[in-house]
């Protein structure tokens, strides 16, 4: 089934402290960004990309772009202040309907069967997310001192792809502009509406680059993915 994928890719980096977009990083020689758009690239079942880049970095992205090739549709539209407001102008300039899915730019380990699971998934239910189960016990931690330990066997870790159907995607968009409502993802934006989201559960090595550790992290499974 098509699809169309939203990337933010508009962040600053400042966690990876590289004093530029972590997002030009190179893993392999080639930069996170290029690997990632590249997933989608390969992909025929992926109609178009809507990017949120930072006007300045349009034609340094374009260039990486232009280096993997590709015959997408690639549509630029100007990121916001908060990952929240990239992804709603991707929203907003998007024209079709069916699924659609988020993507972080800062993820480019995902494989095309975990694509394929979630944008079936989100075509049966609405909205499907990528997740892993959480590994480590996880307390809730005010002033140093330990206020709760949550039950692990219900914990999971929240990562992107996120599919949904594009009208609830929008309509959840609108709604958290409308409420001034700012989440860390687009799933919470759904689940305020009261609609179910669908876990599909995804791989660890779908990791987000956020940390210097990452990259070193990213080097390895790059070379494992050869
Ligand atoms: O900073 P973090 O890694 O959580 O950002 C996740 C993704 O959102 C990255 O691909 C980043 O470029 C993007 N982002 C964005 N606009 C922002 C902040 C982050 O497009 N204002």
């Amino acid at each position: 089934m098509k699809y169309t994928v939203m990337i933010p890719a508009a962040g600053s980096g400042k966690r990876m402290g590289a004093g530029q977009n972590k997002l030009f990083l190179e893993i392999g020689g080639q930069s996170i960004l290029y690997h990632t758009i590249g997933v989608f690239q390969d992909d025929p079942y992926c109609n178009e990309i809507i990017l949120a880049v930072r006007p300045d970095e349009q034609p340094i992205i374009q260039g990486i772009l232009e280096q993997h090739g590709g015959s997408k549709t690639i549509t630029f539209v100007e990121g916001g202040d908060e990952r929240q407001n990239s992804v709603a102008a991707c929203i907003e300039a998007y024209k079709g309907d069916g699924i659609v899915l988020v993507h972080d730019a800062a993820r480019p380990f995902i494989d095309l069967s975990l694509i394929r699971e979630l944008v079936h998934t989100a075509h049966e239910k609405g909205a499907a997310i990528a997740a892993v189960r959480a590994k480590d016990t996880i307390k809730i931690v005010e002033n140093s001192m330990v206020k709760q330990t949550l039950n692990r066997e219900r914990l999971w870790m929240i990562q992107t792809p996120q599919a949904f159907r594009y009208e609830l995607l929008k309509e959840a968009s609108e709604a958290a502009i409308q409420d001034n409502f700012l989440g860390t993802d687009e799933s919470m934006l759904v689940e305020r509406l009261g609609h179910s989201v669908q876990i599909v559960e995804s791989s660890y090595d779908n990791v987000k680059m956020t940390t210097q550790e990452d990259l070193a992290l990213g080097e390895i499974l790059l070379e494992r993915r050869k």
